[in-house]
């Protein structure tokens, strides 16, 4: 049976074709020569584009393994301290956590609350932990994982007004749209700013690992830090210059994945005691009475149907879908619904 892997936060429609034409366009030099553009005077053809693309000077652009890699490289280049505290929302996903943990920092969690359709940043809330703990670095996530819900425009100056003691880190791993302009504004207007993005979730290149931040212009050490004096990884980067290439395509998946979310909405929530939450991400986030999570697991186990049960404290009888295909969303919630009608 062909299994369907709906449980990482992949994205299943794949890259663009421009993609598969880089790879067949590589050369054996990408292979074993350095990257030689800083003869040219930057530090690669990938972070250069993005400079263009958000119209900042390239030494604010990084390049990072993912954006798994940028997110560590902050917290080890500003939290020195073990009394230092990194700030982060409690339902987040649990690597956050995890590097103040591998730093010796110490994470402080601000609250993610449950709205009427969707989860929802509590702004004052944050800010009244902001100011009693004096976090050195504070992570947003937007939209957040596993919640789904993003922080508004007027939220986020709200916040960033106040918070000008800190490094920012606004993690938009899966932000969906191809603008870049408000970037660019925000950055140029705060310069404790660092927003993340990545090639794994939008252009569906998890595996090619690359992230890339765009930073205000006060965060002279992350430059330092963050800099690679043999260049980046000369093929993904062909990758991902051909997926930037590529904005009708990706526009065209973000339209797709905004009625996979409504198909999910929709159709899930009409199931009794099954709630689905609005949702701006490559998932839905749905809450299950908790004694139905390990047997609607194993029905769907048994049809070939990975999505992810999860298991933290505050969200234990919930489940993450990744959006799928057309197909295997309609494959997934047929499942759902055929469990349901067996109790
Ligand atoms: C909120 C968030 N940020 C970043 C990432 C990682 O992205 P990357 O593949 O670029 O390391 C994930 C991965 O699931 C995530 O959930």
């Amino acid at each position: 049976m062909e299994k369907i892997y709906l449980d990482r936060n992949e994205n299943n429609y794949g890259p663009s074709k421009k993609c598969f034409e880089a790879v067949k366009l590589i050369t054996p030099d990408l292979f074993n020569t350095y990257s030689t553009t800083y003869k040219s005077g930057y530090k690669s053809t990938l972070s250069k584009r993005l400079s263009d693309e958000f119209n900042i000077t390239e030494d604010r652009v990084l390049l990072g393994y993912g954006a798994e890699d940028l997110l560590k490289q902050v917290v080890l280049t500003y939290l020195k301290e073990k009394t230092e505290k990194l700030l982060v929302p409690d339902h987040s996903w649990w690597y956050y956590k995890e590097i103040a943990n591998e730093t010796n920092s110490v994470s402080v969690e601000y609250p993610i609350v449950e709205g009427e359709e969707s989860y929802e940043y509590d702004i004052d809330k944050l800010l009244d932990i902001y100011n009693a703990e004096k976090p050195k670095v504070v992570f947003i996530a937007s939209p957040n994982n596993p919640t789904g819900n993003s922080i508004s425009g007027d939220q986020l100056t709200y916040v960033l007004d106040r918070m000008s003691e800190s490094v920012v880190v606004l993690d938009e791993a899966y932000w969906l749209s191809s603008d870049s302009e408000k970037a660019t504004e925000l950055v140029n207007k705060y310069s404790n700013l660092i927003i993340i993005r990545t090639f794994s979730k939008l252009y569906a290149l998890a595996g090619i690992r690359i992230g890339y931040a765009i930073i205000g212009e006060q965060l002279n050490q992350i430059k330092k830090t963050s800099n690679r004096y043999l260049g980046y990884n000369r093929i993904s980067e062909k990758i991902a210059l051909a997926a930037l290439d590529s904005v009708d395509y990706y526009n065209g998946i973000a339209e797709k994945m905004a009625s996979d979310r409504d198909l999910y909405f929709t159709e899930l929530n009409k199931i009794k005691n099954v709630k689905v939450y609005k949702s701006e991400a490559n998932f839905v986030l749905v809450k299950i009475e908790k004694d139905l999570m390990n047997p609607l697991k194993e029905f769907l186990v048994e049809r070939g149907i990975i999505i992810k049960f999860m298991n933290e404290e505050i969200v234990n009888s919930h489940l993450r879908i990744t959006l799928g295909t057309k197909e295997e969303n309609r494959k997934v919630i047929s499942a759902i619904t055929e469990f349901y009608k067996s109790l």
